[in-house]
């Protein structure tokens, strides 16, 4: 048996429930723009992370894309072939640092008629550096008397190879170097 309806009984409407689909789909897309803007700033932090890996790296400030740095200008330089040896100051870059006015290297570098001519100044035999010798117009390592010419070839047979010579270029006055180091102890002139 049914109770019987109390005629002081309020009724009010209830709104109908919207379709479980549309719910569905709303709460989808609320997660997903949700999931997207949460994204860009973790984006945009792993980007700056990894920027300097990822960049084109450039090794040295000032070194052109094929890796030459500016050493002297060609004035510097004895018209008679005499060499000088020069330090090749640049700033360093590493993936994060910035180390100002470092000593890449040092070179020597010869104007033989016009022509310059450059040689890394490290000894091929074990790594010490080779002196000029001016009383007989040549080259010298102290340290195991490897001796070389006035054009890098070797002259005993200490070293296992001649002096390393580095790719030069003159450009406007100004000597530039592509200073690189050698495999030391080994005939061949092998880049490290
Ligand atoms: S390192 Fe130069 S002779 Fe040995």
């Amino acid at each position: 048996m049914t109770d019987p309806i109390d005629p002081d009984a309020t009724f009010c409407a209830i709104p109908p429930h919207e379709p479980p689909r549309r719910n569905f789909l709303a709460e989808a897309a609320s997660i997903l723009i949700g999931g997207l803007v949460g994204l860009v700033p973790i984006a945009a932090g792993i980007a700056f992370f990894f920027d300097p890996i990822l960049r084109k790296r450039q090794t040295m400030r000032g070194q052109t894309e094929d890796g030459f740095l500016s050493v002297a200008k060609l004035s510097d330089l004895p018209k008679d072939g005499t060499p000088l040896r020069f330090s090749i100051i640049a700033d360093k870059i590493d993936a994060w640092n910035l180390f100002k006015q470092q000593t890449v290297g040092t070179v020597y570098l010869r104007n033989v008629e016009g022509n310059v001519i450059a040689f890394n100044d490290v000894c091929p035999h074990l790594g010490c550096k080779i002196d000029y010798k001016s009383s007989n117009n040549s080259f010298f390592c102290p340290c195991h008397a490897s001796a070389f010419k006035l054009d890098g070839a070797k002259s005993n047979p200490i070293p296992p190879r001649d002096m390393d010579a580095l790719d030069v270029r003159v450009t406007g006055g100004e000597v530039w170097v592509k200073y690189q180091n050698f495999k030391r102890g080994v005939e061949k002139k092998e880049v490290l």
